[in-house]
């Protein structure tokens, strides 16, 4: 375990289990879907989590990328910027955002109502992890990997201050660390 991690909530083994269970849902649930499915990963933290997921995918999906920009550091400013916007059309898709956490809600809620805006036919979201309880805005994922507490956490993706996204589990990070 990395010497800035206090404990780890999800291991490897874990985290491939759950993309494996996500991706069949999601192939059941798109099968009959004839709105050309884009899957859109935010950037960057969403990287390892797309890329499990996709392998359990069995139908037919496409794959583009966005950067939203809200965080420095462990507070959220609430101001949220695209930084890179999509490379394709969403016009009259069926959209799947992928993320790695979802806390207070307000970056989704924003890149919603942005493919709504831009006529997305349908704008559904998946994240890897959920802190239900800093919500301060009303929107949900349609698919959440884990629920987790409200704790600072790293890895698969997930980073502070830009590191640790590599450690191939999801640990907290200790407070001495931020
Ligand atoms: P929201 O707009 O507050 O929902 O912010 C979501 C974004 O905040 C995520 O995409 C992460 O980049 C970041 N974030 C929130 N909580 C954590 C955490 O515990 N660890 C790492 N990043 C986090
Ligand atoms: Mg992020």
């Amino acid at each position: 375990m990395h010497q800035d991690c206090k404990k780890i909530l999800f291991s490897e083994k874990e985290i491939v289990e759950r993309c494996k269970q996500l991706g069949q849902q999601l192939s059941e649930d798109y099968k009959e879907n004839k709105h050309n499915v884009l899957f859109v990963g935010i950037l960057k933290g969403s990287v390892p989590f797309l890329a499990e997921l996709i392998k359990h995918v069995s139908i037919d999906i496409e794959i583009d990328f966005m950067a939203a920009s809200s965080y420095s550091g462990t507070e959220s400013l609430g101001d949220i910027k695209i930084v890179k916007d999509l490379d394709c059309s969403v016009v009259n898709r069926d959209i799947l955002i992928i993320e790695d956490i979802i806390d207070t809600g307000l970056t989704i809620k924003k890149l919603k109502e942005l493919l709504y805006h831009k006529d997305a036919h349908d704008v559904k979201v998946i994240s890897l992890l959920n802190k239900q309880s800093r919500r301060i805005c009303d929107v949900q994922a349609d698919y959440v990997g884990f629920e987790i507490e409200n704790e600072f956490v790293i890895g698969f993706g997930l980073d502070f201050n830009q590191k640790y996204r590599n450690l191939p589990y999801i640990g907290v990070l200790k407070e001495e660390c931020y």
